[in-house]
Parts: C-alpha cells; sequence; structure tokens
C-alpha cells in the first residue's frame, strides 16, 4: 500500500547520476524521494530503479502512474513538455 500523495498531483523533477536507486514508496524516509529504510516493519517496500547515465528523471509523487517510479502523466502533467 502506497503512502503517496494522490491530491499531489505533481511528478517531481531531478537530475541523477549513473547508479542505483530507491524510491521511497512509504512516505516515511527523511530522505524523500529515497528510501532510508524508515518502512521496515510495514507492507511498504521501496521501488528500485537504475540509470546508465546522468539525466532528468519525473518521479511519480502521486502513486497512479504505471511506469513506477516514474511519471507516465496519469496525473494530468505532461512530462514530455516540461
Ligand atoms: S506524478 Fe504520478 S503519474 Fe505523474
Amino acid at each position: 500500500m502506497s503512502k503517496m500523495n494522490t491530491d499531489a498531483g505533481m511528478p517531481i523533477a531531478i537530475t541523477l547520476d549513473p547508479g542505483t536507486y530507491l524510491r521511497c514508496t512509504c512516505g516515511k524516509s527523511r530522505q524523500l524521494p529515497f528510501c532510508d529504510g524508515a518502512h521496515s516493519g510495514s507492507s511498504s517496500q521501496p521501488v528500485q530503479f537504475t540509470l546508465d547515465e546522468r539525466r532528468k528523471v519525473f518521479l511519480c509523487s502521486c502513486g497512479k502512474t504505471a511506469t513506477m517510479p516514474f511519471c507516465d502523466g496519469r496525473c494530468g502533467v505532461d512530462v514530455e513538455q516540461l
């Protein structure tokens, strides 16, 4: 069960270096939007993703996307236009 802010309706734009990341889905992390292990003991699990090159990504913050952890526009935001 995700505790993402379904009212937010905005992706998080962030430029990341190559590497593997864990996107927090419980909302308890002190290092949002990334996991810091605060979900421990709950049913929430972070979503892992890997980038092969430095690039700007749009992380879903509404929880509606079908391409977690990335925004797919279901929030109403056209990330192609950002
Ligand atoms: S922020 Fe969730 S689909 Fe865009």
